[in-house]
């Protein structure tokens, strides 16, 4: 049994209370995770504070080679990486290398902006008083940046925290979710291979909200990177003061299908939108709003897909949907799918679940007040409601305390740019899901989904602080 110890200034710290970490799916217990508390939260903050010096000095180019010799470690250890992922958060093995691709990507995106934080010349005699004087500014780490990272991408927002941290010249406390930590504690061990300092990077695992509590007050931590629920985000903000947050949280993304449209190219779409990775995405397509037209060929098609997908263990090659990361998940979406029939929805296909494992569900006719409609499910489960016209859709999808992304399906240019326009999320997909990502487009909402933006350049961005420089030649 692997017994995995906290990484604190470069070594390995055994703690006194290790806890079982109990696969998902086949409830075996995978390893002994330590148990750190305040003391040893205490010591991964100082070891990045100590380690600070280093990091700022460090040169672009050596910042960036560590992150593409990391991408190429993962490379060569994709399929372990990608087992990892489906074993620890039953990740089905097709979706774990598609997540150690991306991770990939993102470390080799960090390690190409890393050669591109600049600041700007600014022309001060624009100002009466500001003749004779030159001024630029430059980008200066923040310093240590705390992380706090979820289940659902163990690997790849782990690197969205990282990889613009390492890229930036910063230290890095990391929390990884308790559900994944090896995943975590795996990019860890090949950071030290490629060469990040001690210290530079410390991953603790433990009581999390202890934990987290630590990590967010602690005066020596200068900016706070999290991805979560919206609850944990609101109390993180509330106890951070002055700290710089980004917060990458939650939603019910949406979709709209107009008429016209090619449902067989759409279809098989939204059931990835929708089902992948259990739904546990935080951009999962959990609202779809079909005009009327469309709408009855649009449910035949999509059900039929959806009762084609493989439901199973994570580590068949052929499965599509596994087991949520807790059975109280699944049972809590049941009690959501219920309350959704109680309210007048109709169940078109799932509704019944097994030892954690939701069977992909498809509502109909859900009314807004319905928790499956305006929270987020975090599930296998989507709806399929019928609407008269785009303006109704529009209002529809906005009427969300979320806002992360939304996407819609037409032919014609007015609805899409009226879409685009109208709709109040942090990005808009047109003829595609709202689960559309790539690594280094700028991914955050607004509203209850979050505030700042992730993507590595704008994730630098938060992590720097702007300095002004002044010449006085007068
Ligand atoms: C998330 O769940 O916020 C991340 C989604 C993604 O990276 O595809």
């Amino acid at each position: 049994m692997k017994k995995q110890n906290l990484l604190i200034g470069g070594r390995e710290v055994e703690t006194t209370r290790y806890t079982p970490l109990i696969a998902p799916y086949s409830k075996e217990t995978i390893a002994e995770i330590a148990d750190g508390g305040l003391e040893e939260a205490n010591l991964a903050i100082e070891a990045a504070a100590a380690a600070k010096p280093l990091m700022r000095k460090m040169p672009a180019h050596k910042r960036a080679a560590i992150l593409e010799k990391l991408a190429r470690l993962l490379t060569e250890r994709r399929e372990e990486a990608a087992r990892l992922i489906a074993r620890e958060a039953a990740k089905p093995l097709k979706a774990a290398y598609g997540e150690v691709d991306r991770t990939i990507q993102t470390y080799q995106f960090a390690a190409e902006e890393a050669k591109r934080i600049h600041g700007e010349t600014i022309p001060l005699d624009a100002a009466p008083g500001g003749e004779g004087r030159f001024g630029y500014t430059v980008r200066e780490p923040i310093g240590v940046v705390g992380a706090i990272t979820p289940f659902n991408f163990p690997m790849n927002l782990v690197a969205h925290k990282l990889g613009p941290a390492i890229a930036s010249g910063n230290t890095i406390v990391l929390k990884p979710a308790p559900q994944t930590p090896l995943s975590a504690y795996f990019i860890a061990d090949l950071l030290k291979e490629a060469g990040l300092p001690d210290g530079a990077l410390n991953v603790i695992t433990g009581d999390g909200k202890l934990l987290g509590e630590k990590i967010v007050t602690d005066p020596r931590v200068g900016m706070i990177t999290f991805t979560g629920s919206a609850g944990v985000g609101t109390s993180i903000r509330a106890m951070a003061g002055l700290k710089r947050v980004t917060l990458e949280l939650g939603s019910n993304a949406a979709v709209i299908i107009d008429r016209g449209t090619d449902l067989d190219t759409i279809v098989p779409r939204c059931a990835v939108g929708a089902f992948s990775n259990q739904g546990q995405v935080c951009i999962s397509l959990q609202r779809i709003y079909v005009m009327e037209e469309a709408y009855e060929a649009f449910v035949e098609k999509f059900v039929a897909a959806v009762q084609a997908l493989k439901v199973g263990d994570p580590l068949d090659a052929d499965t599509d949907v596994s087991a949520l990361i807790a059975d109280r998940e699944a049972a809590r979406a049941l009690d959501w799918i219920e309350e959704a029939r109680s309210l007048g929805a109709s169940v078109a296909c799932g509704g019944t679940a097994e030892n954690g494992v939701l069977q992909p569900t498809v509502l109909l006719n859900v009314p807004s007040p319905a928790q499956v409609s305006c929270k987020e499910v975090f599930a296998p489960v989507v709806l399929i409601n019928k609407v008269n016209s785009i303006e109704e859709a529009i209002e529809r999808v906005n009427d969300s305390s979320f806002g992360l992304q939304a996407g819609i399906y037409t032919n014609d240019l007015k609805t899409a740019m009226d879409a685009a326009e109208q709709l109040h999320v942090g990005g808009v997909m047109i003829n595609d899901i709202p689960t559309f990502r790539v690594d280094h487009m700028p991914y955050g909402g607004v509203k209850e989904s979050g505030i700042g933006r992730e993507g590595i350049k704008y994730a630098i961005e938060d992590m720097t602080e702007l300095k002004l420089v002044i010449f006085n030649r007068n």
